[in-house]
């Protein structure tokens, strides 16, 4: 699979994608990332990529003008399945759009940034626009990282043992079980009799009904989906 981000800020996009799964997945080849300048694609000598609402608002809008530029160098070298637009006024996301997205070949996604962009930009040229929750961040870079985060370690071989994004919290809609190491007793507070005991066919009885008490406490609009 192919990342391409786009945005003002490349800086804040280095470190998220510098570590562990992420980075192994990188450089084990199952995922390439690449994070563009939106400002390498301006065409004035100040590098301008926002200007001024027609509207008379008061915030910078993002240009039409480099978006497109960059979007259409990116397209000229391959096929793009999705277009991604951050924004918090985008369709907000969640694990079955995660496991969607981490079935394609080829993504961009293009980082919102002050008030907001050319409405020509989300008419034109985006396929999908994604809110990562009822919130304002100052900017969709780290929305973008979160998205790119939760694609790729559902990607065949990113995570070692391929059973394990499996049992997410959130998979089958329900939140993951609670999990205990050593030692089994801490300070009198002790890990659960049954998870000592060896017995694998009660222990799994005891993770789906722990899901399932979890899931209803803390999180019973996904038991109505
Ligand atoms: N940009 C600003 N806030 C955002 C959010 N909640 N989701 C995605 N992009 C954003």
């Amino acid at each position: 699979m192919r990342i391409d981000i786009i945005t003002v800020l490349p800086e804040l996009l280095e470190s998220p994608f510098s570590h562990s799964i992420i980075k192994r997945a990188q450089e084990k080849k199952h995922v390439e990332i690449f994070v563009h300048n939106l400002r390498d694609y301006a065409t004035n000598k100040h590098k301008t990529v926002d200007d001024y609402a027609f509207s008379g608002d008061a915030g910078m809008v993002m240009m039409i003008e480099p978006i497109d530029r960059a979007i259409s160098t990116l397209k000229a070298e391959r096929n793009y399945d999705e277009i991604i637009y951050t924004s918090p006024d985008g369709v907000k996301y969640n694990q079955q759009e995660a496991n969607k997205l981490a079935t394609f070949e080829n993504i961009i996604v293009l980082c919102g940034h002050y008030k907001g962009i050319d409405q020509r930009v989300r008419d034109h040229l985006i396929t999908k626009e994604i809110s990562i929750g009822d919130y304002v961040l100052t900017g969709g870079e780290l929305a973008a990282a979160v998205i790119v985060d939760s694609i790729v370690r559902l990607i065949p071989g990113a995570i070692s043992d391929e059973t394990s994004a499996l049992t997410d919290s959130f998979q089958d809609n329900l939140l993951a079980p609670p999990v205990y190491t050593r030692p089994a007793e801490y300070k009198g507070w002790e890990v659960p009799d049954i998870l000592l005991s060896g017995n694998f066919k009660k222990i799994e009885q005891w993770k789906e009904e722990q899901s399932l008490e979890r899931t209803r406490r803390l999180r019973p609009d996904l038991l109505d989906e």
